[in-house]
């Protein structure tokens, strides 16, 4: 997705498709049949409503389409690159291969130029995404989107290639782990996940060690062994290294379970196919290097990806066992299929060594996090507030909220175990607390968060904004929280 910057003024935008965001219904420019339109009184502009007319003389786009993004006091970040999406979306399905966005002045809330520019193609590169690389035969084919354009001020052009290449950045760390998400587990096993590690450190010159099973028993990692044992394929275990900086890196660790079938707490067969998503905090790691080695901020960052498959057997892990973790703690497995926390706490264990400023993991970890929050939100939970609340505030710049649910220490009990240090389940109650609480006992004083995205890491049926399927969730909140710790975006 190429994108570039106009400073033409809308009128004379040639394009066969110039998409104005909007907050109000009146005519961004001048053209006759828009005119008509508004003058109908038909349109709003309310939020999500689009207008779509056939350009008329004087003005050079073929096709206008007015996307409304709400009251002009309410606009966000979101808001601009919900409309762009939109946008992008209708684009792909016209098959016009170039989409010319611009934003109404009266639409852009107080936002500066670099940041609108930022988050329209950010939300350009969501709406026209699509996955077409495993059929033969497509129903509908229709071309990839090409290029976006965005229309800007003259006296903005600065700011606005600012904005272009943070945008352009995190649009290809977005589309990288969207199409990783989609790979079936068949396809993306834990070797793939490893390859894709090795692919982006020799793109990008990032340190990068993958240990294999034979290194993972040397390491002593116990857990995420007695995950893998039950599969033919091999786990592995990735590290990235990306220094930009100087001083103690922040620690980014992925759930990378290319497959969850439970194990022998085997789930239910009714959308288990979903279960191929378990890979999503590993690909939002491995996004946030490709956003990373694109944008060279000034930070240290490591990657750490925990890659398995989880699958029943005659060798797999059964409830009852005991294993050994690496940080040298017993753990009791209630059930097969709390296997996220096993391999995760082992990934805590090895992040010891990198003394991290902070840590954050971002894992597909409970059921119970959709019944929280549903698809809005990323359940956040940590042991340092300060992080937290930095934390949460890169989900708000990136469009991917986070609320906080309470590691109280009651809820600690729900995960004594009889007869090892601690237990994998705690039952129904407190889902996703529970899961939290288990990785806490792993992490050994540094500041971390969890990241619960087991609701937001895809999803089930379309909207305006956005296909059905996987949403690259973490990838944007990363890289926010990423260039704000590093203050500027580097070299
Ligand atoms: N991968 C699942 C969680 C999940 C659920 C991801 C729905 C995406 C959508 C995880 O490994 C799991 O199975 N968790 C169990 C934990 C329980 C056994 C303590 C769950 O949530 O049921
Ligand atoms: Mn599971
Ligand atoms: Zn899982």
């Amino acid at each position: 997705m190429k994108t570039l910057i106009s400073t033409r003024s809308l009128e004379s935008v040639e394009s066969p498709f110039l998409a104005v965001l909007v907050s109000d219904n009146q005519a961004p420019l001048k053209d006759a049949s828009l005119e008509r339109a508004i003058a109908s009184g038909d349109y709003k502009g309310k939020k999500d409503e689009a207008l779509l007319v056939y350009g008329a003389p004087p003005g050079k786009a073929e096709r206008i389409l007015l996307v409304g993004i709400g009251k002009a006091t309410e606009i966000t970040r979101s808001s601009i690159r919900r409309g762009a999406a939109i946008a992008a979306r209708r684009a792909r399905s016209l098959g016009t291969k170039t989409v010319t966005i611009a934003v109404a002045k009266e639409a852009r809330g107080g936002l500066g130029v670099a940041e609108i520019v930022q988050v329209a193609i950010e939300g350009a590169a969501q709406g026209g995404w699509q996955f077409t690389e495993l059929k033969k035969q497509p129903e509908d084919p229709k071309p990839e989107l090409e290029s976006v354009e965005i229309v800007i001020n003259k006296a903005d052009k600065e700011d606005a290639e600012a904005g272009r290449r943070i945008g352009d950045a995190v649009a290809a760390g977005y589309l990288f782990t969207r199409n990783l998400q989609m790979q079936p587990g068949n396809l993306c096993t834990p070797t793939f996940l490893g390859e894709q590690a090795r692919k982006l450190a020799t793109t990008y010159k990032f340190g990068v060690t993958v240990l294999d099973l034979a290194q993972i028993k040397k390491e002593g990692m116990g857990a995420l062994l007695a995950v893998a044992q039950g599969s033919a394929e091999e786990p592995r275990f990735i590290v990235l290294e990306y220094q930009g900086g100087t001083g103690a890196p922040v620690v980014l660790i992925g759930k990378g379970v290319t497959f969850d079938s439970g194990g022998i707490s085997i789930k239910p067969a009714a959308n288990m196919e979903d279960m191929k998503f378990d890979k999503s905090g590993a690909t939002a790691v491995l996004g946030a290097f490709e956003v990373l080695g694109r944008l060279k901020p000034r930070i240290n960052v490591v990657g750490l990806i925990p890659a398995t498959e989880n699958l029943p057997s005659g060798t797999a892990i059964k409830p009852g066992d005991v294993v050994k973790s690496h940080l040298g703690k017993t753990i009791e497995i209630i059930n097969t299929d709390a296997e996220g926390r096993l391999i995760l706490c082992d990934a805590l264990s090895y992040a010891r060594r990198f003394k991290p400023a902070a840590a954050i993991d971002a894992a597909t970890l409970t059921g119970a996090v959709v019944v929280a929050l549903g698809h809005h939100a990323i359940g956040l939970l940590g042991n340092d507030e300060a992080l937290l609340a930095e934390v949460r505030d890169a989900g708000e710049r990136a469009g991917e909220r986070c609320w906080p649910l309470p590691l109280w220490d009651e809820y600690r009990e729900l995960l004594k175990s009889d007869v090892a240090d601690v237990k994998n389940s705690g039952g129904r109650a407190a889902g996703t607390i529970a899961g939290a609480w288990f990785l806490r006992e792993f992490v050994d004083s540094f500041p971390w968060v969890h990241l619960d995205i087991a609701g937001t890491a895809y999803l089930e049926g379309e909207g305006p904004s956005h296909a059905k399927g996987p949403t690259a969730i973490g990838v944007r909140l990363f890289t926010e929280f990423l260039l704000k710790r590093a203050g500027a975006a580097g070299a």
